[in-house]
């Protein structure tokens, strides 16, 4: 068989050293590829005054299978002014190469998985009623709609006339907003459609099936956002009546969601959302786990095969430049395992968990955020493992 390429994008800061030593762990356990370099990044958007340059759009397009470490975004007057001399003036707006990359591909299915490592020390825990400590296992995958809802991007301060008039055509605007001077107003829209509700929302009772759960839960707000969480709700119950009989829908609204996840995540195994509440709640629940070193992600289009595995950290800047590098590479390390699963390449994926959770289990090498240390360069000297050294020992367990 002709080896598969992937196409590697390191981004920024700690985004290239989480992703090389990712590729260490994949050369370790002997899974063949070829790995191209697709550019992202600030970089990116400095020199040439685009983030995410079409030849990276051509690799994906072409192999279809992306690796991705993290990106460094700021706010759009920063990001004009550090453009390179010759490129300013010149019109270049600054967009996240990240959201682009998923409106450009329809990466519309995100699934953020996350598990309890047993023997993690930043694992959630809780009070039982004689005062003892009780640590509830994890294991909740979140379904998150990647491209729509409040992430859309339809969005204006001070609006044109064509878009006024369509909103004072609604009472309840004309009624409670008509008074705010036109300048002042800022609207964002939460954009939801029939067809890709219904994709994220079968891709939930698929795996809901697959693994043997008789709920999904609808984390929306449908009594008070009545069109778009009630569209999906609406979707979700026809769904489980005519296709999956076995398999009930809880309806959750996002806010009692933020306190039932620390009152008993165990009860919850597929949770299905829009945008940006697929993004609350998975960063939520991505904190009884053991927060950003240990949270993955995986994004795709179920129709082109196009899909891309990343952590859902970020650059995190003020690490980027040490000698050393410090942070936890699991959460990348993981998002690998995430594309094994994906590209079918099982054992591979269930080798590198097991050895990831062992590692965590003896709990001999642990990174700093394990340790519940300040992030310095000292940390290495107080015992705490490097990038590097925590991935050798995943490497060593493999
Ligand atoms: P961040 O995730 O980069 O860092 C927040 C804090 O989390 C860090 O200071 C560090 O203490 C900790 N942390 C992050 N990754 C870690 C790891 N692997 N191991 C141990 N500790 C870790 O988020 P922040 O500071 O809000 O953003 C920094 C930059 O990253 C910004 O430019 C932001 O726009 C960008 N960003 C990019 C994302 C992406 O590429 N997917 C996601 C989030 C932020
Ligand atoms: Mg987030």
């Amino acid at each position: 068989m002709a080896k598969r390429t992937i196409v590697t994008m390191p981004g920024d800061g700690i985004g290239k050293a989480v992703l090389s030593e990712c590729i260490r762990v994949l050369n370790a356990i002997g899974f063949e590829a070829n790995y191209v370099n697709g550019d992202i990044g600030w970089e990116f958007w400095c020199k040439e005054g685009n983030p995410l340059p079409e030849r990276t759009i051509k690799l994906l397009e072409e192999h279809k299978i992306g690796l991705f470490g993290a990106i460094t975004s700021k706010p759009k007057d920063k990001a004009t002014a550090e453009l390179a001399p010759e490129l300013k003036d010149k019109g270049f707006i600054y967009y996240s190469p990240i959201v682009t990359m998923r409106q450009k591909f329809g990466l519309d299915i995100c699934m953020r998985p996350c598990q309890t490592l047993v023997g993690n020390p930043l694992n959630f825990v809780r009070r039982t009623a004689n005062g003892g400590v009780d640590e509830p296992v994890v294991d909740c995958m979140i379904f998150r709609q990647n491209t729509e809802g409040l992430y859309g991007g339809v969005e204006w301060t001070n609006p044109g006339d064509k878009v006024y008039d369509a909103l004072m055509t609604h009472p309840r605007f004309k009624e409670n907003f008509a008074w705010c001077p036109r300048p002042e107003l800022a609207v964002s829209t939460r954009i939801v459609t029939k067809k890709y509700s219904t994709r994220i929302i079968k891709a939930a009772f698929e795996y809901a099936k697959k693994r043997g759960f008789d709920k999904i839960t609808l984390c929306e707000k449908p009594n008070v956002i009545r069109e778009t969480s009630g569209m999906m709700l609406k979707i979700a119950q026809e769904m489980s009546k005519s296709e999956y009989p076995n398999i009930r829908v809880e309806d959750v609204n996002i806010d009692a969601m933020m306190m039932w996840l620390t009152k008993n995540p165990e009860n919850y195994h597929v949770i299905v959302s829009e945008n940006m509440f697929g993004d609350i709640v998975s960063d939520a629940f991505a904190g009884l786990i053991g927060g950003l070193g240990f949270a993955t992600s995986a994004q795709f289009n179920p129709e082109s095969g196009v899909a891309v595995f990343e952590p859902t950290h970020g650059s995190a800047p003020k690490y980027a430049d040490y000698k050393v590098s410090i942070v936890n590479p699991i959460a990348m390390i993981l998002s690998a395992v995430l594309m094994l699963e994906h590209l079918n390449e099982m054992e591979f994926a269930n080798r590198i968990r097991k050895a990831v959770a062992d590692v965590v289990a003896e709990g001999k090498v642990r990174a700093y955020d394990m340790l519940k240390m300040k992030g310095t360069p000292d940390v290495i000297n107080q015992g705490a493992a490097s990038t590097k050294q925590m991935t050798d020992a995943i490497i060593e367990k493999l």
